[in-house]
């Protein structure tokens, strides 16, 4: 839609101050949550139990992005913790309808997540099923990573595809999301902008926060 949300990756934050480091992002929209399981991606953070420690003493609501394998298994636990918004991968769902539809019944927001080299156009037919869609701006796994521009066609369908169906869905942009960066992906239609490293790399990540946001300029 066309609002801007400002999503910070707690990626790039410090694990073990996590509750100064979300006192410092206080204008977010969301606390963007990664749970990598080291299967769906080499590389592996945390999972329910520290999300649910976020989760109570986060001031801001939770955007957990799952990359794991089996979410179909996994996802709904995220939800019933509290977080408003879980998205899970496309390439690791076995019902992504039936998936979004029990997150939603739990009162959460529904996303799904494609990596670069997934298509989306099978999701056209769909889109209400959903509250988000998630283009990975990079291969899922890592923080600090390059932004790839070969993935803007297809927020660009999405974009089209949703004005054209007056569907209310978010599209969310993961992944190398910087000052330099942003401008690009809202103008190809991204309304959520995830950053961790251009925030919490920051020397004030709220000036940051604010920077993006007007760098976003939708
Ligand atoms: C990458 C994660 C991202 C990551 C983004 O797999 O999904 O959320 O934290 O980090 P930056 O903004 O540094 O690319
Ligand atoms: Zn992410």
């Amino acid at each position: 839609d066309n609002d801007v949300r400002i999503n910070p990756s707690i990626l790039a934050a410090d694990f073990v101050n996590m509750q100064a480091d979300l006192a410092r992002i206080a204008t977010a929209d969301f606390v963007h949550v990664d749970v990598m399981d080291n299967h769906f991606v080499p590389n592996l953070t945390f999972g329910p139990q520290m999300v649910g420690r976020i989760q109570d003493t986060s001031p801001i609501p939770l955007d957990v992005h799952l990359m794991i394998d089996e979410p179909d298994r996994w996802a709904p636990e995220y939800a019933e913790l509290g977080a408003e918004s879980v998205t899970f991968h496309l390439e690791a769902a076995t019902d992504p309808i039936s998936l979004a539809r029990r997150l939603r019944q739990i009162g959460a927001r529904a996303g799904v997540a494609v990596k670069p080299g997934t298509p989306v156009e099978g999701l056209f037919d769909s889109l209400d099923e959903f509250d988000q869609i998630l283009v990975m701006t990079v291969e899922p796994g890592f923080g600090g990573q390059s932004f790839m521009p070969e993935t803007m066609p297809k927020l660009r369908m999405l974009a089209d595809e949703a004005r054209r169906r007056g569907s209310a869905v978010w599209l969310q942009v993961d992944g190398g999301i910087g000052e330099s960066t942003i401008a690009q992906a809202a103008e190809a239609g991204a309304d959520t902008f995830v950053a961790g490293s251009a925030v919490f790399g920051a020397t004030d990540p709220q000036a940051a926060i604010t920077a993006l946001r007007t760098a976003a300029g939708r």
